[in-house]
This record gives structure tokens, sequence and C-alpha cells, in this order.
């Protein structure tokens, strides 16, 4: 939710802001903006409604000079997406300007104060209060920019991250956050602020991250002072990030999610890599902990989207493999909703992102109540592993599409090693079993690749729905996630209705929809209940509904059945999400290019969501 870049040094910023920009731009589209500070110390804000490509056609042949500035690219949340609204906003006396990413929740209360001091407002955002308010006390107290900011921040109430310049102090910045993602890059002489470290790793993989309610102030020539909202300097650390620059380049491919989709042969053996050591699942991260996990009264998993779809697919495992009683929760649900959390439970918490504000209320409200949380996360040093008791990296790399595929894949992947050594270590599956399920986790890349490889089908799906105003997703046991996950990729990238369902609920309601115009995909992979699923596809057939089905290979029944079908190779059960969902992602993503969508920054939609 809205990209922040930042920089202070010996170059132009100008180039930096925008590279940083175009890399922060799937955190949100809809206007973009940079302030610099010229040489003759003259505040020079330059702003554009729409994608940071319309930004750079406004400040063409402006003056782009200045080494210090800051730039924003912005998913709204209050003020329309325009000129007006777009950051940096900028005080009225032309000092002050600040972007900014998350909500003040007192605004109105600090901006109706401001009104009465005679303040007036241009846009309709929280964030111009904030840069009002540190200019307002600036004049009246007579404080510096630093002190200034200090000030406003003990008493705004709600999320940030912000940067400020100010053009009485040209060689310094000053950045904070609350609740909301920035971390600092240190170069040569030269510091990079960023919401993550995709726009600084170009030229620095040195970072410092900053801790909830913290102040940095950068100025030229000086080592970066990191202090609380009180004042009080804390040391800090230094830490080496290895994303490199390839990781964030969509490598020939037309667009990051395809580019994701495709990895995933790769992805998956690098989220097992150090984990299946000598045919043996090798989890520190649960070993270390391993009478909690093996006494686990109870599991709760709490997530939001996509991740909490892996964890209902983890739900299924743990609780089949391993036999201890597993809940899932939608994060936002969870954290309102006073659930009974007791001694003996432990929360997993599961975000590509790190970041997302539901989930890490979830993990404080799972704190206050005493539980363990372990979180399953992507983003190495986001906020979610660092308020969690301990974490498991997925390790697969930038995930940068709004759709999210291969952070789906490894949450699962990393759920079912956490099943399958829980059942194995508690003495609930056999031996033989265990060393089946981790030879078929180790066939998992080879088998993605394979499903790949059959794009051109899936294509030829995609035709077929790419009309339809609405497709329902049906599946069963491990495959009922599936459903609501290829449903969610569909509907957010292509904007068509669609509906995950568990085949055998179609008959209590959602079968009165069956028609022509409405597909259904139904993920009929070999398992214990395909009959029962035979005979829902059946009846989708009897009422002329047109079926779509993912298969195993050699099966029989269902592709005689369905319109059209792509097979999958034959896996354990437990991990047949892990390869049904590969063909849905290609097809929402054929679907979404045949309708000519924007596939990796799909409408109203941001990568993080770091806002209620
Ligand atoms: O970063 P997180 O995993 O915490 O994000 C959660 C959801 O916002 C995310 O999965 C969202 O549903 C995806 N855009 C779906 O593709």
């Amino acid at each position: 939710m809205c990209g922040i870049v930042g920089y202070i040094g010996k170059r132009d910023a100008y180039p930096i802001l925008i590279k940083g920009l175009h890399r922060l731009e799937y955190r949100g589209y809809d206007s973009a903006g940079v302030a610099l500070i010229n040489p003759q110390q003259v505040l020079n804000v330059y702003k554009s409604q729409g994608k940071v490509s319309a930004l750079e056609d406004t400040a063409r042949s402006q003056d782009l000079t200045g080494s210090i500035g800051i730039a924003h690219t912005r998913w709204a949340t209050h003020g329309i997406p325009n000129h007006t609204n777009a950051h940096p906003q900028v005080s009225q006396n032309g000092r002050i300007a600040i972007v900014h990413n998350g909500i003040i929740e007192n605004y109105a209360e600090l901006k109706a104060n401001l009104l009465k001091q005679g303040v007036h407002f241009n846009s309709d955002t929280d964030t111009e209060v904030i840069a009002q308010q540190i200019a307002y006390i600036q004049e009246v107290e007579h404080l510096t920019m630093v002190e200034a900011v200090r000030r406003t921040l003990q008493q705004a109430v709600g999320s940030y991250a912000i940067c400020v310049l100010d053009n009485a102090m040209p060689d310094t910045i000053v950045a904070a956050r609350k609740g909301s993602p920035l971390v600092v890059g240190v170069g040569d002489d030269e510091y990079f602020l960023g919401s993550d470290a995709s726009p600084i790793i170009e030229y620095t993989q040195r970072i410092i991250y900053l801790e909830d309610g913290e102040m940095v102030v950068l100025h030229k020539g000086q080592k970066p002072q990191i202090s609380d909202l009180e004042g009080h300097e804390r040391p800090y650390s230094i830490q080496h990030i290895t994303m490199t620059v390839d990781d964030l380049e969509k490598g020939g491919y037309p667009h990051f999610m395809l580019k994701e989709i495709c990895e995933q042969p790769q992805s998956l053996a690098a989220c097992m890599r150090s984990r299946l050591v000598e045919n043996e699942i090798c989890l520190p991260e649960v070993d270390k902990d391993i009478d909690m996990w093996l006494n686990a009264r109870r599991i709760i998993i709490t997530a939001c989207g996509t991740s909490l779809y892996a964890g209902m697919a983890g739900k299924y495992a743990i609780e089949e493999l391993a036999h201890i009683p597993v809940e899932t929760d939608y994060a936002s649900e969870f954290r309102y909703r006073h659930p009974v959390i007791q001694k003996g439970d432990i929360v997993i918490a599961i975000s590509q992102s790190g970041e997302t504000a539901d989930t890490l209320a979830a993990i404080d409200q799972a704190k206050q109540n005493g539980a363990k949380v372990v979180s399953i996360c992507n983003v190495i040093g986001s906020s979610i592993p660092r308020a969690s008791d301990s974490v498991i990296y997925t390790m697969v790399g930038p995930e940068i599409g709004v759709a999210s595929t291969k952070a789906f894949t490894a949450q699962v992947t990393v759920l079912m090693m956490i099943a399958i050594l829980l059942g194995y270590r508690k003495g609930v599956i056999t031996e033989s079993r265990y060393r089946s399920l981790v030879n078929e986790l180790q066939a998992l890349p080879q088998k993605a690749s394979e499903i790949i490889k059959r794009e051109n089908t899936i294509r030829d799906m995609a035709q077929a729905i790419s009309f339809a105003p609405n497709v329902l997703y049906i599946g069963r046991g491990y495959n009922y996630p599936t459903a609501l996950e290829g449903a969610l990729k569909l509907k957010e990238i292509s904007y068509i209705h669609a509906e995950g369902y568990p085949a055998a609920e179609m008959k209590h309601g959602p079968i009165a929809l069956i028609s022509q115009d409405m597909p259904v995909v139904a993920i009929a992979t070999d398992s214990p209940i395909y009959d029962k699923l035979v005979s829902n596809i059946q009846e989708i057939r009897a009422r002329q509904g047109h079926v779509m089905a993912i298969v195993t290979e050699g099966d029989k029944k269902v592709s005689q059945m369905a319109d059209k079908t792509v097979c999958i190779p034959a896996t354990a059960e437990c991990l047949s999400p892990l390869l049904a969902i590969i063909p849905l992602q290609l097809l929402s993503y054929h679907v979404a290019c045949l309708k000519g969508c924007n596939v990796d920054q799909p409408r109203n939609l941001a990568k993080s969501v770091t806002v209620e």
C-alpha cells in the first residue's frame, strides 16, 4: 500500500527515485510524485495522477537537479487518486514535503486544530495534515525539523512510514515508521530509503531495518541517527541482504506473474533445498521447539487472501498426518472476534510480504493471549517475522506480480513439511509413508515443470472461459482450498466473478446458478473421494453446465465428461494442491491477457496491504 523511496548523497537523486518508484509500483499505482531540493535550496515537487510513467512525462523538461529527494507511488486511502491528493504533500509555507504510507487515524482532529489556527489545506489526505502540523510546530515553537517531526508523530495515531524534507535543511532527510515498513540502505557517503529493499539493492546490499516507533535522521556526511519518539538513540546493526537485481526483473517474460508461475520448479526446489537433507525433512525452526509442537493442543492458522488458502491446505494435512486439531481464520476476523486461545495453542501466521496489517494485528492479539506465534513468511526481515516468536522463511525470492503464485506453493510446501515431520515424529504415520512422502516432495519441482509445458492446452481452456461473466471452481478435500485459490486468481486479475466451492455443497444452493453461461472448473485429481467428485460433475453436466477439469494423468472418467481437461502428474494426495494450482494460475493469467487486463497491476489492488 504505497511505495516510498528516498535518496541523499552525491548523485543526482531523480533517476534513483524514479527507478525506485518503478520497483515499488507493485505497492500502489494510482498516482505518483517526487520532491527534490535543488542546489539553490529550492524545493521542487512534481506529481501526476496514474502510474510512474505519467510522472516521468510530467517531470520531463522540469528542473530535476538535486542530490536529495523523496518520492511516492500511491494506493489511495484518504481522497480520490488525483493530482492534488498525490504525494509528496507540501506545507502551506512551502518548506516541508512529506511522503507517507499508512493511515493517520486522528487526522480529522489534528486538521480541525490547524484550521482554527488559519492553516489552509489543499488536499483531502491525512498526509497533508502531517506536513502542515510539522511546519506549524516548527514556526510556533521554533523547533528544528527533526524535533518538529518527533513532536508531530507523538500526536499522530495510526500507522505510518514517512520521509520528510525541509528546504531549510537541504542536507537532511528525516524518516520514521510505525506499523508500515521502511528500510535504510547504507552506501558510501550516501543513503537510501525504501518501503522495502527493492529500490535500494541496485546500489547497496547493506540495510538497516527500522523498528516500529523509530525515527532516522540521514544527514550528508554523517552516520544515520536512529532514535525512538522520545529521542533516545539506539545503536543499530547493518545487515547484508542477498536479493539481487535479477530477482526484480521480468527476465524476458511479458509479465512478472508469468515469470513467477514458470519459476515454480526452481522456487519449490529453493524452498525445500536446505530442508530435505539426505532424504529427511530438516526443519530446525520446528526442531528447536519440538516438544511444543508435539504437545500442541491446537494450531490456529491465520492469514489473509491467498496465504489463508495455503493455510487451509495445511489444516487438512496437519489434521490427517499429525492428528493435531487445526483452525483457520481470516486475520481480519481473528483480530477482533475475541478468539479463545489457551495454553498449548500454537498460532501460525502466514504472509508473503510480512507486512499485512491484519495479520500483524492478529499476531499481537495471539501473543497477548499467551500463544506462541510461528510465522511462515517470504520477505526476510519484514514486520511479521520480527513480531513472531519464530519464523520459517519460504525462500522463494521477491514476488512482484500482485497475484500471488510462487509464494502460495512455497507456503503450502512448508506446511506440508511441518505436517509430515510432526506426523512421523508423533508416530501417526509409518516410516514407509514418511519415506514415500519425502520422495514425493523431492519429485515436485520436476512435476511442476511438466505442467508448465502444458501451457498451450491451458491457453485453449482460457479461450473458453474468457467470455463468461461468472465461473465456479469446485474441489473436495485437499483441493477445496485449491478451488478457493483458483477462483481468487481469476477474479483479481481478469475481473470475472468467480467463487470456489466444496463440490458437494453445490446441491445446497449454487447448482441453481448452473447454465451454459456459467462454466465450472473442477479439480478432480486422484483421491479417495474421486468418485464422489465424479458424481458432482455428472450433476453439473445434467444441467447443461460446461466443465473444465484438472485431472491426474491416466484419468478416464472425468476426462470423458469434461469439455476440456488438463492433466497433472500423479502425486500424494496431500501434495496435490501444489500441482493442481499451477494450471489454475496459468488459466487466470491467460484469461486476463485475452481480456487485455493489466496482469501485474490489477485495478484497485496493491501487493502489500499495510492498512486495515
Ligand atoms: O503478503 P500477504 O501474504 O500477507 O498478503 C495477503 C493477501 O493480501 C494476498 O495473498 C492477496 O490475497 C493476493 N493478492 C492474492 O493473489
